[in-house]
């Protein structure tokens, strides 16, 4: 009832461009937030500069978005930040996006723990630096308390790799006897993702105007809702957050029935 005072209110001429917070829907705010943070290269190549001046410029899109999020309400906030196949780069890039998570965090720990942010990564540790891998740990373990917007970075995560450490540890459990063959089913795959403690997301941005997944959260987004954007991630800002969840919020969302 409630919601649908609030859509139609909605339908009167409201400038997409200028939403506010109050201008959403509060009942139907997307739990789960997962993007695709694309075009920091582009961005910076526009600008005559090298590649990493658009890595350190999505840092400062990283922190706002962070903290409309929080403000909006979203549970969780998964950010695709490196991909298992993002060490084909040249060497001098990987070095410096292994650099960032510690570069960021320095500056930006000590106002997320104050916003009340848990800080989680999700993503496989074995090829990642130690340093990378330390500034991690330690902005996970200083926020494990706090009770607000999970911020999940993915960080050497490749969807399809993710897929194959589960069945490998779902044969495994089987061949132990601590499963059956019968017990496989969504929910005990859930189980083995790396996603486990989370929902699906109810909405997957991308920015620079690619129409492609890149090996994210494959099995997750099955029913997820897509929206993208032709704006580079350093150009991202709240009122894009804004419409892409205010356009969400437009959407029906069936999971196959009626
Ligand atoms: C996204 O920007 C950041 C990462 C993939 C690490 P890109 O570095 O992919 O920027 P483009 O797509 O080359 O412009
Ligand atoms: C996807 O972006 C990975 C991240 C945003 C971390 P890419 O730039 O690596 O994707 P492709 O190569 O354009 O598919
Ligand atoms: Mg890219």
């Amino acid at each position: 009832m409630l919601k649908g005072l609030f859509a139609k209110k909605k339908e009167n001429g409201l400038d997409k461009n200028k939403l506010n917070i109050k201008d959403l829907d509060p009942l139907n705010i997307p739990k789960h937030v997962a993007i695709i943070m694309d075009g920091n290269g582009r961005w910076a190549k526009q600008k005559g500069l090298p590649r990493i001046a658009g890595h350190r410029e999505g840092m400062k899109t990283i922190r706002e978005v962070a903290r409309v999020a929080n403000e909006v309400g979203i549970k969780i906030l998964t950010l695709y930040a490196f991909s298992t196949e993002n060490w084909k780069r040249p060497q001098d890039e990987v070095k410096f996006l292994m650099d960032l998570p510690q570069e960021f965090l320095r500056k930006e720990l000590d106002e997320l723990i104050e916003q009340n942010v848990q800080v989680k990564m999700m993503g496989f540790d074995q090829q990642l630096p130690e340093h990378t891998l330390n500034a991690v740990h330690e902005a996970v373990e200083k926020t494990k308390q706090n009770t607000g917007l999970i911020l999940n970075f993915a960080l050497n995560y490749g969807s399809r790799y993710e897929i194959i450490h589960a069945i490998r540890n779902i044969v495994d459990d089987v061949l132990a006897g601590n499963i059956s063959k019968d017990e496989i089913d969504e929910k005990l795959m859930n189980q083995y993702l790396l996603t486990k403690s989370y929902p699906d997301p109810d909405l997957l941005i991308r920015t620079s105007g690619e129409l492609r997944i890149s090996n994210f959260l494959l099995w997750q987004i099955a029913y997820t809702e897509l929206w993208y954007t032709d704006e580079f991630w350093p150009e991202f800002n709240k009122q894009s957050l804004l419409q892409a969840i205010y356009e969400y919020q437009q959407r029906s969302r069936r999971f196959g029935s009626l």
